[in-house]
């Protein structure tokens, strides 16, 4: 290992804000497991994030443990990766609150998510909900991330990361690598099933596959999936955004080309297209289902999995709590 060149590493998270979907898998996860060879990775079950909106203690528990036995079931190897909960590394709140004082009120003030979450939920403008993006350039900056992958939705978090970084670089000289966002080309963007023109949400139950989803409902989603008034199966963004997110979806699914998929539908209508779609689906999930049923029975074997995955995390995440406390005048204790 010393010898070898340091591996670039990657952070990523997604919030136990909800059950996770067809689109985090095809969208995130997928391109997670890709990654596991080449990169150092540190994959988070951002809970801290997950309470910027109000949570049910119950369930926000529940998903988050769900969650890691997913994250595993669909192919993340916890030997190779640092998997863990947010909550469980202190050094995420404390070099959160050192970041807010180097980001300013109207920097975070232009960011769309906060301006649509604040709209969302105007009865619960929080000041966590304000300082999300300080708190997500903490988990990065911790680790000296050189890579992020996110969906485009999360793009100008990480550009906030990088001017904090940059910032904060500036007064103190190299404390932090700067980040990049890292968006996979390849990565299928999976849009809703019932308004194919947003993207799939959890938000939206009737037009979001979950990744626990029985293969009745599987099917039945895909026999109601929104298409058109046409009959061709043919990949068309534009004009039948319906029909191209299915193609998408069993490309994905299948390993087929799009072109291939066309080819493999034509003159068959969408009675046959559609629940064809559905079957790929429900074999694509079915092992990924039936292996994070079986670890979510096995409490002592997550515990073991998220307990090491803090302590591999806070080892490094200390080491920067302690560079950043010393520079900026704090007394070792
Ligand atoms: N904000 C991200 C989202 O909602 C989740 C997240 C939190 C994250 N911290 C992160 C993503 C750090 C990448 C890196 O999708």
């Amino acid at each position: 290992m010393e010898h070898t060149e340091r591996k670039k590493r990657i952070f990523s998270g997604i919030q136990p804000s909800g059950d996770l979907t067809l689109g985090s898998y095809m969208g995130a996860i997928k391109n997670w497991v890709a990654l596991q060879d080449e990169y150092d990775c540190l994959y988070c079950i951002v809970d801290m994030h997950a309470i910027t909106v109000r949570q049910v203690p119950a369930d926000l528990r529940r998903r988050s443990l769900e969650q890691l036995a997913q994250y595993i079931a669909c192919g993340l190897d916890p030997q190779k990766n640092i998997m863990f909960i947010q909550s469980h590394v202190p050094a995420h709140a404390e070099l959160s609150w050192v970041l807010g004082c180097y980001t300013q009120f109207g920097e975070l003030s232009r960011m769309t998510q906060f301006k649509q979450k604040s709209q969302q939920h105007a009865d619960n403008i929080t000041s966590g909900l304000f300082t999300y993006p300080v708190l997500m350039a903490a988990d990065i900056l911790l680790y000296q991330a050189d890579l992020v992958p996110v969906g485009a939705d999360q793009k100008q978090h990480v550009e906030l990361c990088r001017d904090i970084a940059q910032r904060f670089n500036g007064i103190y000289g190299d404390v932090f690598t700067l980040p990049e966002p890292f968006i996979p080309k390849l990565g299928a963007r999976v849009m809703s099933l019932a308004a194919p023109e947003n993207k799939m949400s959890k938000s939206d139950p009737d037009g979001c596959v979950f990744l626990m989803d029985s293969p009745d409902d599987i099917r039945r989603k895909f026999k109601r999936a929104v298409t058109d008034c046409e009959t061709a199966v043919k990949f068309d963004k534009e004009n039948k955004p319906g029909v191209s997110n299915l193609l998408t979806i069993y490309s994905a699914a299948t390993g087929k080309t799009i072109e291939e998929a066309e080819a493999e539908f034509a003159g068959q209508g969408y009675g046959v297209f559609k629940p064809a779609v559905g079957d790929a689906v429900i074999e694509l999930l079915r092992p990924i289902r039936e292996e994070a049923e079986r670890l979510i029975k096995d409490k002592a074997y997550l515990q073991g999995i998220y307990a090491e995955g803090a302590e591999r995390a806070a080892a490094v995440a200390h080491r920067t709590v302690r560079k950043v406390y010393k520079k900026i005048g704090f007394v070792e204790r």
